[in-house]
């Protein structure tokens, strides 16, 4: 006969049932797990051993565990109940639908429209697969040395006085890249409108919260940086996707746009088509944003990647009405671990994205700012990018020519004149076999990475009437392991037909 839970609930191991009734809710102990004994748990927890005994008679008379004299105690099967189950997966970090779970307190809206976002990161690769992976760089290319030394100097200098800093970064550092900007981009900007953040994506955070309200239309690149369309999203932007050429943004389409109070672009190598903004082009972009009183975003994420094109003047240096908020980022030269960016804000804002930037999180790491404003102050930063850039160059070299050697007219490769990454795409291959197309080449050993989701989930008719295509990038791999790579790959475009009509 089943006991009441009276007698425990009185006794002083009442904690201790709670606690394995928990453990088993959230999985720690599975279906058929061994409890420990009593004798250790009770000298484990300073119980008597007859209290810990208890405990487990009332979890077996529960129908929670499986005790027999002489035998370890075990969790029965089916002992985590269903809504046990969805608290402890939440516990552990998983989703907390609003309708699971006893606790039905309010998120907010904001939460909300997180919830709906279909945030996502690369898997990890496996370790024989070559991975043409985009955004991370390799740790061998990191300037170790010359970083571990401007790091020791600013150890070695630390101030008596450990105060929190200017929201808007270390003062060195802003003057340091205030001079590097305007000798490597042509950007001419006071100190006062440079702030450090912690990384561009905080840059896109702090722009949507300040300027924008929910329902505000915000003109994006179609495909386009996910990471930003998502940001605009959670502050319950209206997205309003604009098509992209070998150009970059198609300028003469905004017209269709009837409002809007944001263009965010990354004009210098359009991600991910890699295409470079024509000055025509940026200037009309500039007179609409102008006519529409829109803010324009300019994410100059690689902008130190210049193969063979030409540096043409920002849209913050072409920009006449104080409307460009130019971002960039130390992801693409130094790492984006990091979590180092800055953001160029015209001078009406300065004010608002500092205190906004306080409230956030007060100031960038102290640290880190002040030894890269070293590597920058000793023109160790300048080396790095230099050889940095000659190894990126050498590795878009060997993919180029890797993919035009082994696919020729298989393939056509767009956006390579700058950046880390390119867009391979196969003309005789429709783009409803991307999927299958990646994971043919994930069973040759190399993974490779489809550019249907980088465009807008909402502007569908781009996506189907294109080739497939691919974003590889090159930044994590030497020519050796692109050329094996791109083997691969063709293995696996020989591996089956890519007829339309089997992707239909
Ligand atoms: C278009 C674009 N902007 C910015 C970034 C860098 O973001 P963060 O500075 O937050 O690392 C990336 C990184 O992949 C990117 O692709």
């Amino acid at each position: 006969m089943p006991r009441s839970s009276e007698p425990v609930r009185r006794h002083l191991g009442r904690a201790l049932y709670d606690e394995i009734r928990a453990r088993i809710a959230d999985g720690t102990y599975a279906a058929g797990a061994p409890l420990p004994s009593t004798r250790s748990l009770a000298l484990e927890r300073g119980l008597s051993r007859a209290t810990v005994s208890l405990v487990y008679e009332q979890l077996a008379a529960d129908g929670f565990i499986e005790s027999r004299a002489g035998a370890v105690s075990r969790v029965a099967a089916g002992a985590a109940l269903p809504e046990d189950r969805a608290r402890g997966s939440r516990r552990r970090g998983g989703p907390a639908p609003a309708s699971r779970g006893r606790f039905a307190g309010r998120v907010s809206d904001f939460a909300a429209r997180i919830d709906g976002l279909a945030l996502q990161d690369a898997r990890p690769s496996a370790g024989n697969e070559i991975d043409f992976v985009y955004g991370p760089l390799a740790g061998r290319d990191f300037p170790t040395r010359a970083w571990l030394k401007a790091l020791r100097a600013v150890e070695r200098q630390r101030a008596p006085r450990l105060a929190y800093e200017d929201p808007r970064g270390n003062l060195e550092l802003r003057r340091a890249l205030q001079r590097h900007l305007s000798q490597t981009r042509g950007l001419s900007c006071t100190v006062e409108q440079l702030m450090i953040v912690n990384g561009s994506q905080q840059a896109l955070d702090l722009c949507a919260r300040l300027l924008l309200d929910p329902g505000d239309p915000v003109v994006v690149e179609n495909p386009g940086y996910r990471m930003a369309h998502h940001v605009f999203e959670a502050h319950g932007a209206e997205l309003r996707c604009v098509g992209v050429d070998e150009h970059g943004l198609q300028t003469d389409r905004l017209a269709d746009v009837d409002r809007a109070q944001m263009v965010y672009v990354t004009p210098t190598h359009q991600f991910p088509l890699g295409a470079f903004l024509p000055i025509a082009r940026r200037r009309a972009l500039l007179a609409w944003a102008a006519e529409q009183r829109a803010w324009v975003i300019e994410d100059d994420y690689d902008g130190e990647y210049r193969y063979a094109v030409r540096p043409e003047p920002t849209l913050l240096s072409l920009d006449t009405h104080g409307c460009v908020i130019h971002v960039g980022t130390f992801s693409k030269t130094l790492s984006p671990q990091l979590r180092l960016g800055y953001v160029v804000v015209p001078e009406r804002l300065v004010d608002t994205f500092a205190a906004a930037k306080r409230l956030a999180d007060r100031h960038a790491a102290t640290g880190v700012q002040r030894a890269l404003a070293l590597l920058l102050e000793d023109g160790s930063y300048d080396r790095h990018v230099r050889r940095i850039r000659r190894l990126q160059h050498a590795r878009q070299q060997a993919l180029v020519s890797a993919l035009e050697a082994r696919l020729g007219r298989q393939v056509e490769v767009q956006g390579a004149a700058s950046g880390l990454h390119l867009v391979a795409r196969f003309p005789g291959v429709p783009s409803a076999a991307e999927d299958a197309l990646v994971e043919a080449a994930r069973r040759a050993g190399v993974r490779v990475y489809p550019l249907g989701p980088l465009f807008h989930p909402r502007a569908r008719a781009a996506r189907s009437a294109r080739p497939a295509a691919l974003v590889m990038g090159y930044a994590l791999l030497e020519p050796q392991a692109i050329v094996e790579g791109v083997r691969r790959l063709a293995q696996a475009l020989e591996s089956r037909p890519w007829t339309r009509s089997d992707f239909a």
